[in-house]
């Protein structure tokens, strides 16, 4: 079978014998098979394949694969349905990432031997930072072995043992740190048999200020003292450098845990207390002992000591809510515990399984990489993603907590309940999550339209990476943990949760529910394929959703549907043929096809489609009755579906018409710009005619319509920084613009829509960006007065006001800001300072705040916003980017192996317009290598390179337009 995963793609790829370069260890292996290959000798002989050696990693099969020009998708290849032969074709997958190997070695844990309960006891020591601990892991021996192992990273492990039931011990004859693959191996000194043991141990390590692992998190006491508090980040695979353990998700097991913790801090874990006792050895510290987890993965695993106030409420299924804050501001706490009282409920009602746990805290840590963290019970936050103040919390930033509190707890069913077998399924719980959160939020929220910013937010993102050639399919092999940062990107997010939508909305919502929760009671506890996924949701819907599912997981990238169409009375007949979309507007050498489900509606019935089908091969014909010449069709109403439409410009005509008009719905009217945008780029369309459409939405009322409008012409400015044109697409933008921004002007009227505050801040925003002068002169007035303590800058316009005083602004104006940054106490407030100091014009300053970022005031979560708002202007880029290079060292110390140097790297250099810089950043890189961000980095070349083109393309064009509207 497992030769069978081997081979399955090769022979649907029809690879001919002697093209096969077979290693003489898979041969061996797998004994038949030559006569697999011979029997599928009636294949062409064109094409190539390396089949690789057993052993090498996911990276250097790609290597292989470049230099062989194989297809890579072959190591992926799966055809088998079900879960044994998956399970096979999982250890092929492993075998595949293990042993000899050029690049880096990577191995599951043998299941040979694997966990049952692990009693584990935690003392910090939260001055010297460092923390000692014990553990009592029973284990199950499933197979007679001499060697046990496990991952353990950066710990000192001393006194191991191991007894069987009775109490007779084994004796450990060696211990070995294979720190390379972060593993520890316990040589035995006789072979185990089969059957229960007690593995026991001590262990040391530091607390690093690394944002990973158990790590210190810096705060200041009421009197100003600096303190530390312990926090745990375990995902991917940083739990081993907690506590020597089975660090895969698949690997599950119970947790007692106890702290021995200062009297006087607070302790949390993912169970609530059970007991609380003194501390024998020492009375200024007390032993919390928490109670019995249920059956879990390692990196869910989670515990905090520190300072804290809480609010709390129990929910209306029972659940005690707490959200814990800095001391003295547990007011706020308090929305984001609303919410998550709320959604408790919701989701157990939603999904039909309930929460099983007791009791739900949220944290607010001060040190923190990501935005939050779904650790099983215990969820942690940046203080940013979860804290609110009613004055100085914005309208968006409000928004995004529920989004975040939303998400995290959706984690608990998806994710903690039902857990990805490995990272390659990732997306099944970042994906599901994505599309989760805004469920929750629109029930919660309906006056947010959260669906109506789900295409801007989520499915547009997602589209432009996955229409680069170094975009990866959503599952994705993974091997070494390395390569597993890399993918909590655009594609494991915002593509899985984009292609989830469209299958909810080809199933609908009652079959989804009835998926949903056919699919957590089933594998409640335990670990899932996407398969699974798939096979729940089509015996609920009875539609075959692994067949139409499987081609948007396992390839990359997404289809353009070109559709073309003739009247015949009163029948339009439409010709559709699909082609994978390509961002350099090239063709699709492999000829990739999807099962898309296309949508169609009509101008006599915008929102509710008049015609539903799966569109299988290349091409159709479809027949739209009852339309008349005059009437518009559009495909994709609400842009459900993961494709892009490029129309004949005579039913383009018609759409514009209807965007002038009003009568095609907003996500609609948003579609069509967004399409047109991905197809200039593409060049199959000109940059002009783009301009052009634009103008159509002068008028536009909607904020999801002017978000893709703003950041159409965001990316237009970066591009055209790089002409002489940028002054003249600023004013365009001034002109398209200034009638919305002066209609709402800067006083929200009482009892406003939310999406007319988003919107009123994203106008303005933007206008201050185009140098607008009656919005700078306004924002100057306002800053002046805010900063004289007169009249407060409502939370909602004061990153417009930062950003606007900046962009003519003096060094006085830069150090009132850092002023009002020393002083802010809020760390949103300081987000929104950090984030505008790079509006700046001036090189010196500019200099500086790049030192700035990487000083000891800027959280070293934050130093990426700093250089981004750097690298986001032509003189900016490149200060921050040689800077970068500059640096190296500090940078790949401070960040190494963590996702936020995938993000700097990205926003650093994906803007840049020119072949000469996609030769430096391939480069630099490949002298500094950087383990993780390897396909970002090629993801970035990629962008540069087609902003190259796209200006070599329409520079002239666009600069001549732009003149003719100016006069
Ligand atoms: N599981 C992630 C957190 C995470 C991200 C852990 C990267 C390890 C590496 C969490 O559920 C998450 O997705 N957080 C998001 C916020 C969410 C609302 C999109 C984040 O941190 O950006
Ligand atoms: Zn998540």
């Amino acid at each position: 079978m497992s030769l069978l995963f081997y081979l399955s793609k090769a022979s649907r790829l029809g690879l001919s014998r002697n093209r096969i370069l077979a290693s003489g260890e898979l041969l061996q292996r797998f004994p038949s098979f030559m006569s697999f290959i011979s029997s599928s000798s009636s294949a062409k002989s064109n094409q190539l394949l390396a089949v690789f050696p057993i052993g090498l990693t996911y990276r250097s099969c790609q290597l292989v694969s470049e230099r062989f020009s194989a297809s890579r998708e072959f190591v992926t290849g799966r055809s088998a349905e079900n879960r044994e032969t998956r399970e096979i074709e999982q250890q092929g997958q492993e075998e595949l990432n293990s042993k000899m190997l050029p690049v880096k070695a990577f191995e599951r844990l043998p299941k040979s031997v694997v966990p049952v309960h692990y009693e584990i006891t935690i003392k910090p020591d939260l001055v010297k930072l460092v923390f000692e601990g014990h553990e009592s892991v029973t284990l199950k021996v499933v197979e007679p072995v001499d060697q046990i192992i496990l991952n353990s990273l950066e710990l000192e492990l001393d006194n191991v043992k191991l007894a069987d039931e009775a109490g007779q011990e084994t004796t450990i004859s060696q211990v070995v740190l294979d720190v390379e693959n972060e593993k520890a191996i316990f040589k035995l000194s006789s072979v185990l048999q089969p059957g229960q043991y007690h593995l026991k141990l001590e262990f040391k390590g530091v607390i690093i200020d690394k944002l990973k692992g158990f790590y210190c998190s810096k705060y200041l006491s009421a009197d100003g003292e600096e303190r530390y508090s312990g926090i745990t980040q375990f995902e991917p695979t940083d739990a081993r450098r907690a506590f020597p353990c089975w660090d895969e998700p698949a690997v599950k097991a119970t947790f007692d845990i106890t702290l021995v913790v200062p009297k006087d801090r607070v302790a949390l874990c993912n169970m609530p207390v059970v007991s609380e006792l003194p501390y024998e050895a020492d009375p200024n510290l007390r032993v919390v002992k928490f109670d019995r987890t249920p059956i879990m993965s390692t990196y869910l695993v989670a515990y905090v000591v520190g300072e804290f106030d809480y609010v709390e409420e129990r929910s209306t299924d029972g659940v005690l809510v707490r959200c814990y804050t800095p001391v003295g501001k547990k007011e706020q706490g308090r929305f984001g515990l609303y919410v998550a009282a709320k959604v408790l409920p919701y989701y157990k009602e939603y999904f039909g399984v309930e929460y099983p746990l007791p009791k739900m805290d949220l944290v607010a840590v001060a040190d923190f990489a990501a935005g939050a963290m779904e650790n099983w019970g215990l969820v942690t936050y940046r203080e940013t993603c979860l804290l609110v103040d009613d004055q100085n919390t914005s309208t968006q930033r409000r928004q995004w907590v529920a989004i975040v509190v939303g998400h995290e707890l959706a984690h608990q069913w998806f994710g903690n309940l039902v857990t990805m077998e490995w990272w390659t399924h990732l997306w099944l719980n970042e994906g599901y999550a994505t599309f989760v959160e805004s469920l929750c939020v629109d029930h919660l929220f309906p006056e947010f339209k959260i669906w109506t910013q789900f295409v801007t937010d989520t499915s547009t993102p997602a589209l432009d990476l996955d229409s680069l050639k170094n975009s990866h399919p959503i599952e994705v092999p993974i091997g070494h943990p390395d390569e597993i940062d890399e993918i909590f990107d655009d594609i494991s997010y915002h593509k899985g949760a984009a292609i989830i939508r469209m299958l909810h909305n080809y199933i609908g919502d009652d079959d989804f529910r009835r998926g949903m929760k056919l699919y957590l009671t089933r594998h409640k506890y335990g670990n899932t394929f996407t398969e699974d996924l798939w096979a729940a949701l089509s015996e609920a819907s009875k539609k075959p959703v692994g067949t139409i599912m499987s081609g948007w997981t396992k390839q990359m990238g997404f289809p353009v549907i070109r559709v073309s169409a003739r009247q015949d009375g009163d029948k339009r007949i439409l010709q559709l043929s699909q082609q994978r979309f390509l961002a350099d507007g090239t063709k699709d050498e492999n000829n990739t096809m999807w099962m898309v489900p296309i949508e169609i509606a009509t101008s006599r019935s915008p929102t509710t489609p008049s015609m539903s089908f799966v569109l299988e091969g290349e091409k159709s014909e479809i027949v739209l009755n009852d339309i008349r010449p005059d009437e518009w069709f559009k495909m994709n109403p609400g842009q459900v579906g993961f494709y892009r439409t490029c129309y004949e410009p005579e039913l383009l005509k018609h759409l514009v018409s209807a965007i002038d008009q009003q009568t095609l719905p907003p996500l609609d009217r948003l579609g069509l710009l967004d399409d047109l945008f991905a197809l200039v780029q593409a060049g199959h369309s000109s940059t002009v005619e783009a301009l052009t459409l634009l103008e159509a939405f002068a008028n536009e009322d909607q904020y999801t319509v002017w978000n893709r409008v703003c950041s159409a012409l965001s990316k237009l400015s970066h591009l055209l920084a790089y002409t002489d044109h940028h002054e003249l697409l600023k004013s365009f933008g001034r002109k398209l613009l200034g009638g919305m921004t002066r209609k709402l002007g800067w006083e929200s009227k009482p009892d406003e829509e939310h999406l007319t505050k988003l919107l009123r801040s994203l106008l303005l925003g933007r206008m201050a960006m185009f140098d607008d002068p009656e919005v700078i002169a306004e924002a100057e007035r306002r800053f002046l007065l805010h900063i004289k303590g007169e009249e407060q800058v409502p939370a909602d316009f004061r990153s417009t006001v930062y950003k606007a005083v900046l962009r003519t602004g003096s060094r006085s104006k830069y150090d009132d800001l850092l002023r009002i940054y020393r002083e802010a106490t809020l760390h949103e407030e300081k987000d929104r300072i950090a984030s505008a100091l790079g509006t700046i014009k001036n090189e010196e300053i500019l200099k500086e705040v790049l030192a700035f970022a990487m000083s000891n005031e800027v959280r070293s979560q934050d130093t990426v916003f700093v250089i981004s708002s750097v690298a986001s202007s032509k003189l900016g880029r490149d200060l921050a980017w040689n800077y970068f290079k500059d640096n190296w060292d500090l940078f790949n110390e401070r960040f190494k192996g963590a996702f936020l140097l995938v993000r700097l790297v990205k926003s650093l250099t994906e803007n840049f317009a020119s072949e000469e810089k996609a030769v430096e950043i391939e480069n630099f890189f490949k002298e500094h290598h950087c383990a993780g961000t390897e396909r970002t980095v090629q993801q970035s070349v990629e962008s540069v390179r087609l902003n190259a083109a796209w200006l070599a393309r329409d520079a002239e064009s666009v600069g001549r337009y732009l003149t003719s509207k100016s006069q």
